[in-house]
């Protein structure tokens, strides 16, 4: 099998940064994340950059991240939850499959999400209610997931190395 090129989309609490360790130690790829290239370009944690500069602020800097990331990396790729909501972004997806890059939808339930997700502080968009939130948030996001991706792979229960097993499987 030649080496894939994948990025991870999907809620918070899919897993996406955990599997894509297990994918990089499973093929020897180098593995890069989206939220961390946003917090090292802000000097800051996502928490607060929300809380001082704003969601919008975020979205730009995450907008940048990703272009950046599609352009320079090759490897495997996790995106932050809603980076897939900006349009540019969708459409950057689509050239990456063009090109043979795969786009895995991690999808997850509720029950799975939460523990993982642990409705920190961390996750500015899940406070308040955050398990409502979160549902919410995926019901708006589901058609954008299952469009910009090639895969979708379930990952309720799985240990990362299982779902980075499955993703192999569907190649
Ligand atoms: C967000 C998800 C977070 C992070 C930010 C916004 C979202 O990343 O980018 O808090 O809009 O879903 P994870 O999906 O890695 O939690």
């Amino acid at each position: 099998m030649a080496t894939p090129r994948i990025v991870l989309v999907g809620p918070p609490g899919s897993g996406k940064s955990t599997v894509a360790v297990a994918l990089g130690e499973r093929w020897q790829l180098k593995v890069r994340d989206t939220d961390a290239d946003v917090e090292s370009e802000a000097g800051k944690p996502i928490a607060e950059i929300f809380v001082e500069d704003g969601e919008p602020v975020f979205r730009a800097l995450e907008h940048d991240a990703v272009a950046r990331a599609l352009d320079e990396h090759d490897g495997v790729l996790a995106l932050g939850g809603g980076a897939v909501l900006h349009d540019d972004t969708q459409a950057a997806l689509t050239a990456y499959r063009e090109r043979g890059g795969v786009v895995v939808f991690l999808d997850v339930s509720l029950a799975h999400a939460a523990p993982r997700v642990g409705f920190n502080q961390s996750r500015p968009l899940l406070l308040g209610n955050p398990r409502a939130q979160w549902q919410a948030l995926m019901e708006a996001r589901r058609p954008v997931y299952e469009r910009v991706a090639s895969v979708r792979v379930v990952t309720d229960g799985l240990r990362p190395a299982d779902v980075a097993a499955l993703i192999e499987q569907e190649l």
